[in-house]
């Protein structure tokens, strides 16, 4: 069974795109400070498909040994989901620069690490998969969340690079942009932005977990083992 290690598969996004990648055949190893009742009740349903470990990304110099300890219980990692983060908005002129600070490690300097450490098991295995949960605000203006695109846009450029760097080892790097999407990380949002959002939208409608779940599935699966180094966005049609 092939190993995929999922950041932030407690809730939102990261929880649909556990249980997705277990109905897919692989075990997923959820990653989050701690588990969510949703994600209890997936690992009671699927105990040998789905199960969680402990780790504050913010912990920069926890998370080497927290994945020594995952691949000596589970074995070797296939794919790596980057999927944790923060969505913590404001005009940048009013921000505390702690607030500055937490973003840029958990959304940019913890996957940075965490691939870096996944990456040494992938490359002993001579294949893997990497995903980097971006969004599209990493390549389209949005007031309010300059600091969060620039950890996306990181991202984005992490992806480039790493898939030049890591390619002729069979290992492939992509990112999904998602648009908005009803989780935690957006409940702030007012009515009438969700309804400018979806008049804004191609489709007329916003895009849902499972769509960016399903984006993931398909970036980790053979189907896809020529594509590397690209950014698939999943966002109803918000920026065509
Ligand atoms: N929702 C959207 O509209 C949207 C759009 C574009 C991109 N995205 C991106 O998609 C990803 C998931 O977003 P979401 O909407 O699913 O957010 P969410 O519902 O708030 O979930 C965030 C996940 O990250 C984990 N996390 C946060 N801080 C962490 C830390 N310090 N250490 C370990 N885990 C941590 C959370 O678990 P714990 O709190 O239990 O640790 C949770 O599992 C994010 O990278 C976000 O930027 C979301």
């Amino acid at each position: 069974m092939r190993n995929v290690l999922v950041s932030g598969g407690s809730r939102g996004l990261g929880l649909a795109s556990v249980l997705r990648l277990a109905d897919s055949g692989y075990r997923v190893i959820a990653l989050a400070r701690a588990p969510s009742d949703a994600l209890r009740a997936a690992m009671e349903s699927r105990p040998e498909r789905i199960v969680f470990t402990a780790c504050d990304l913010a912990d920069t110099a926890a998370i080497g040994p927290r994945v020594g300890e995952v691949r000596k219980t589970y074995g070797p990692l296939y794919g790596l989901v980057n999927n944790a983060g923060l969505g913590t908005g404001g005009l940048l002129s009013m921000m505390r620069d702690t607030d500055i600070e937490m973003l840029l490690r958990v959304n940019t300097l913890a996957p940075l690490v965490l691939t870096k450490h996944v990456l040494r098991s992938m490359m002993s295995a001579g294949a893997g998969r990497i995903v980097n949960m971006s969004s599209i605000v990493a390549t389209h203006g949005a007031k309010g969340l300059c600091a969060y695109a620039a950890t996306k846009a990181a991202l984005e450029g992490l992806t480039r690079s790493l898939a030049r760097e890591v390619g002729p080892l069979g290992i492939t790097v992509n990112a999904v942009a998602p648009g908005f999407v009803d989780t935690t990380l957006t409940e702030a949002l007012g009515e009438a932005a969700r309804e400018r959002i979806v008049r804004r939208s191609a489709l007329r409608r916003m895009a849902e977990p499972a769509d960016i779940a399903q984006a993931v599935d398909y970036l980790l699966s053979d189907a896809a083992r020529n594509i590397t180094g690209v950014t698939l966005t999943v966002d109803a049609g918000n920026t065509a």
